[in-house]
């Protein structure tokens, strides 16, 4: 546990990305990915190191060595776009007109998002030339965007938990990476269920673009 001296409160979780990008930088400089996520977020842990461990592979050359520039790069979510910001007073997230106006860049959804350590350094290095801005995915997203790298959607990361007008499928739990917002219950069944699969949901994919 990283504390810093702070208050914790909604409209300050950006310094925890901000103050976490350098603390990583100087503490796990080699680490290859992060994972950043909320504590109601249920990850399905072997199945997000396969996926990584798949698009490391595929963006190596032949011979073995990693293609840093491509890694630096890297970031994948659940991409929302065309964003506004959120004008009526009351809610949490409400930015008023004279704080911000236009649309909010592509961003990954806070709830859990995967990037490559490399692309950390360079946030933290380009989050010195970004003004900080209150939402924390949304400040990711102008950093990304200040960048030049576009986060990569996966629809596997459900933040806002399953499509309300979707069938129940008996394996659906076995399609995603995460998913957004699990109780303390709920995630021991999710950890049992999916750790120890049914045959019938053994070999279940991942959700796919539909
Ligand atoms: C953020 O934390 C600082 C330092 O503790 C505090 O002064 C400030 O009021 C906080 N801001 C918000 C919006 O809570
Ligand atoms: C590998 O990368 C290419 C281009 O970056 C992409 O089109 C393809 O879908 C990727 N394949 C896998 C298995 O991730
Ligand atoms: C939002 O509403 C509250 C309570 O009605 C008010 O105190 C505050 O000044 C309003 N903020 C803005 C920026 O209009
Ligand atoms: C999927 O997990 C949820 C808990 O989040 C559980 O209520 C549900 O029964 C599971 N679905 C299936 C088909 O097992």
């Amino acid at each position: 546990i990283i504390q810093w001296d702070f208050m914790d409160t909604f409209f300050n979780l950006t310094l925890k990305d901000v103050l976490f990008w350098d603390w990583f930088s100087r503490h796990c400089p080699h680490a290859h990915f992060i994972f950043k996520g909320d504590d109601d977020v249920f990850v399905r842990t072997p199945a997000v190191l396969d996926y990584l461990l798949a698009e490391a592979a595929n963006r190596s050359f032949s011979d073995g060595s990693r293609q840093a520039n491509k890694m630096e790069t890297f970031v994948v979510g659940d991409v929302i776009s065309n964003a506004t910001p959120i004008r009526s007073n009351g809610t949490k997230y409400y930015i008023p007109e004279s704080f911000y106006k236009g649309w909010y860049p592509s961003y990954p959804g806070g709830g859990g998002v995967i990037y490559s350590g490399s692309l950390a350094h360079r946030l933290l290095a380009v989050s010195q030339r970004v003004h900080l801005f209150p939402i924390d995915d949304v400040y990711l997203g102008m950093c990304l965007q200040r960048l030049g790298v576009y986060p990569i959607h996966h629809p596997a990361f459900l933040t806002f938990d399953f499509p309300k007008d979707e069938p129940k499928e008996p394996c659906a739990n076995h399609t995603i990476l995460l998913v957004h917002k699990r109780s303390p219950a709920e995630m021991f069944q999710l950890w049992t269920e999916t750790s120890t699969p049914s045959p019938k949901c053994r070999n279940t994919m991942l959700r796919a673009l539909t």
